[in-house]
């Protein structure tokens, strides 16, 4: 392992490295107008320009948490992917990065798919699947890349890592790599007669694998691909998150085209098998019930909280903001915690409270009420005095009705309708004593955080002027909205340290 890295560190001074570095001479050429572009949001993290999807490789490394995500920089629209990269010190405040990956080699070519990071010796290590298209059929293996500094990566000399489908199946994608004792292990999504599968490989060096089993596999009900698997222990349980393709929407579950959600259970190593709970749509529970949730990255905190970030986006729909030349934001990051009856609650992290500014509004509304929201990027604290009556509130522009939070008291029932061709999502809701709604809008994004995290709803929307808060239903709300500030942006000490000592160094 040693003697690989020093080789990887002497090839950094290769033509071919200093050839590699046009993307960090584009990054740095980037200006910073570009982030006031239509619809773009100040506080959720969206790609300096161009497209972006999954976020990738959540984690910690030399004293700052790092998101990667998929990065298509050349328009706002889908297209060969890059790894996108930007870096925090407290969770709120993102700068960019120059991208960590380009797709641009022989196993690559056509997309630098999600995955997920290690750090192991001091190297910062990226898994992510290489994409490929020959002979109009695709072709997906595992590659690794590292990097000692955090900014600049390398990919591994002798990629791919993983190679095989076992079943011989083209979709293959998406590791994710933790340790646990002595080894690693890597969780890939695949497919087997059209059933979804999931297949754990070990290794103990992080550079040679081998396939150990598969630990969880849809038996009908489950789709015919499971992405962007992720897993991790808490209170004695493991927490299996899987984006699944191709399961039937059944009543008010499963609206969306895709869908994220969890399994609890436990991973026995031993047998390779995810045990007790079978992998089945009785067994699932979405995450969030929004339009705009997929591909769930989380990671450990310093101080042991479990973060997650996930693509406020979903496939197959339109992003009006495309036509702007960019794309699509992530969550914010949200800290999830496990119930004693094993349903998983979300809430923003602590550090968001750092974004608030000043409070706009802070009062009784009635039914029928109205004010006027005076920025497209705030919170909204919402909170009722009991439980017996229905409660709403829209959001209105252009004079008209847009977006709206409902609770239904007879039935226990949350719903958030934006309009259109399946506007509406529910979700059963039992709050405790009142309603409570934590909402988060910035620009073309809205989260809604109901009670302690029980259900959320995120969703894009498009409000193309000012909004105007209605309180609807039959009781009073108690409001506190708060003008939340810009934290996604260029660093210019960052810009400065590239041009100096890395852009010149390969000139
Ligand atoms: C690939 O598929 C397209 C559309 O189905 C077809 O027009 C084209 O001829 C195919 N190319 C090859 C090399 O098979
Ligand atoms: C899977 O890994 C575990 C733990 O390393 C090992 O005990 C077991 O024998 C492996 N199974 C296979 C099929 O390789
Ligand atoms: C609103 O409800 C939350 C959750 O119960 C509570 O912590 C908060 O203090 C309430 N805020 C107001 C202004 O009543």
């Amino acid at each position: 392992m040693q003697v690989f890295v020093i080789l990887v560190w002497l090839s950094v001074a290769s033509a071919e490295f200093a050839h590699d570095m046009a993307h960090v001479e584009d990054f740095i050429q980037q200006k910073k107008y570009l982030l006031k572009k239509k619809y773009r949001p100040m506080y959720h993290i969206s790609a300096p320009v161009g497209w972006l999807n999954d976020p990738n490789g959540f984690i910690y490394f030399k004293r700052q948490y790092h998101i990667f995500y998929q990065y298509h920089p050349y328009n706002g629209a889908w297209g060969p992917i890059h790894w996108g990269h930007v870096v925090s010190d407290n969770l709120v405040d993102w700068s960019f990065n120059p991208p960590a990956l380009v797709p641009k080699d022989h196993y690559d070519r056509y997309g630098c798919l999600s995955g997920s990071a290690v750090v192991h010796n001091s190297y910062l290590t990226l898994f992510y699947t290489g994409n490929v298209l020959a002979n109009n059929k695709t072709s997906q293996t595992q590659n690794v890349a590292i990097s000692a500094d955090g900014t600049i990566f390398q990919k591994y000399l002798y990629n791919p890592v993983v190679r095989d489908a076992p079943y011989g199946n083209t979709d293959f994608r998406n590791p994710k790599v933790w340790r646990f004792r002595n080894t690693w292990y890597m969780l890939v999504g695949t497919s087997k007669a059209q059933q979804a599968c999931l297949l754990l490989y070990t290794s103990s060096d992080l550079f040679t694998w081998k396939l150990n089993g598969t630990i969880a596999k849809s038996y009908g009900d489950m789709g015919y691909m499971w992405e962007n698997p992720d897993i991790f222990e808490m209170d004695g349980f493991h927490v299996l998150i899987l984006s699944v393709q191709g399961i039937i929407s059944d009543s008010y579950r499963f609206r969306n085209l895709y869908q994220t959600g969890y399994v609890i259970g436990k991973l026995n190593y031993k047998k390779a098998q995810f045990e007790d709970l079978e992998v089945s749509s009785a067994t699932f529970n979405e995450l969030d019930f929004g339009h705009d949730f997929y591909a769930v990255k989380t990671m450990q905190s310093v101080d042991g909280r479990r973060l997650m970030v996930a693509w406020l986006g979903m496939w197959d729909s339109e992003y009006e903001e495309s036509h702007a030349g960019w794309a699509s934001m992530l969550t914010l990051v949200r800290e999830l915690t496990l119930t004693r009856q094993g349903k998983v609650l979300m809430n923003p992290v602590s550090e968001i409270l750092e974004l608030r500014t000043e409070v706009l509004e802070d009062a009784w509304y009635s039914p029928g009420e109205a004010f006027n929201a005076g920025t497209r990027a705030f919170e909204m604290i919402v909170n009722s005095s009991t439980i017996s009556y229905d409660a709403a509130l829209t959001l209105e522009w252009n004079g008209d009705r847009q977006y709206t939070i409902s609770y239904m008291a007879d039935t226990g029932v949350v719903s958030v309708d934006r309009g259109g061709v399946d506007g509406l999502r529910k979700a059963d809701w039992r709050p405790v004593n009142h309603i409570h709604w934590r909402v988060f809008v910035d620009y073309s994004s809205i989260e809604v955080f109901c009670g302690a995290g029980e259900v959320v709803f995120s969703s894009r929307i498009y409000p193309k002027k000012s909004i105007r808060i209605r309180i609807g239903g039959d009781m009073q709300l108690h409001i506190t909205q708060y003008k939340l500030r810009r934290s996604i942006g260029y660093d210019n000490k960052m810009q400065k340290h590239l041009k100096t000592h890395v852009v010149n160094r390969f000139k």
